[in-house]
């Protein structure tokens, strides 16, 4: 595991952005895993300025979301397709139906997992994005997920939906149910870029990263993976108690 202290938060999603960029230029059939969150917004616009700006292309990308929020309406702005829609995709050059996402509305939602499952792992992913919960969460997998978990129907925690509850209005509850991707799914990826900033990360950072690998922190499985890029802003560093093993950008 490679882990990697920038110099502000804007420099992490700034790297993040060179890694996105590396990726989709070197693979000659780019399968990206997206993430979503507040601390993708930061990494959605500076790639979404690349293509503008620089000419990054997304032409020939499919890219897969992580997670999707179940009980909202069609087209909810909180969705998570949604977001990605209206932060990243709808501003690059994808083609048609190449960023894809779990059904939220599937009648048969257990068949929509399996049917999501297959199509993650036939796609291959090259490069997966993730953030990290507050509680050690990645994706929507919370503690006590299983190692060996695929794409299913979980019920958030109340410390997730606390969390979460800025992105809804007052009175508005959060979601108590979405699908993920497992955490089996994600380590099937070739490689895997974590990006977290603020101090409010740093302890799940800190159990993620030195701590043991235990169901209680989802994100600690990434140490099992043999290509992990942590990319930290210096808040949420602040709970690693060996700083040296991480390198500067
Ligand atoms: C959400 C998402 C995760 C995300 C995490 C952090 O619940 N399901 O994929 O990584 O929580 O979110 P944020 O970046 O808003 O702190």
């Amino acid at each position: 595991m490679r882990v990697v202290v920038a110099k502000s938060a804007s420099a992490a999603a700034s790297m993040v952005a060179d890694l996105v960029e590396g990726f989709i230029g070197t693979s000659p059939s780019p399968a990206l895993g997206l993430a979503t969150g507040e601390t993708m917004e930061p990494v959605f616009a500076e790639l979404v300025r690349r293509h503008r700006e620089q000419a990054l292309s997304f032409a020939g990308v499919r890219a897969y979301l992580l997670d999707e929020y179940l009980g909202l309406d069609r087209g909810d702005r909180r969705a998570y397709r949604t977001v990605v829609d209206r932060l990243l995709a709808g501003h690059v050059d994808f083609e048609a139906g190449a960023v894809r996402g779990p059904n939220p509305h599937a009648t048969d939602l257990d068949a929509e997992c399996a049917r999501y499952e297959r199509a993650v792992r036939e796609a291959s992913i090259g490069l997966q994005l993730l953030g990290i919960g507050s509680n050690g969460h990645i994706a929507f997998n919370e503690p006590g997920s299983p190692l060996d978990s695929t794409t299913r129907v979980v019920t958030l925690s109340e410390a997730t939906r606390t969390d979460n509850a800025r992105f809804f209005g007052s009175g508005q509850p959060v979601p108590a149910e979405a699908i993920t991707q497992g955490l089996a799914t994600i380590a099937a990826a070739g490689e895997l870029l974590l990006l977290a900033c603020g101090r409010h990360k740093a302890g799940a950072v800190a159990r993620a990263v030195e701590g043991p690998v235990t169901t209680e922190v989802p994100a600690s499985a990434l140490q099992l993976h043999p290509k992990v890029t942590v990319v930290l802003d210096p808040p949420a560093s602040t709970g690693l108690t060996r700083p040296e093993r991480a390198t500067g950008s």
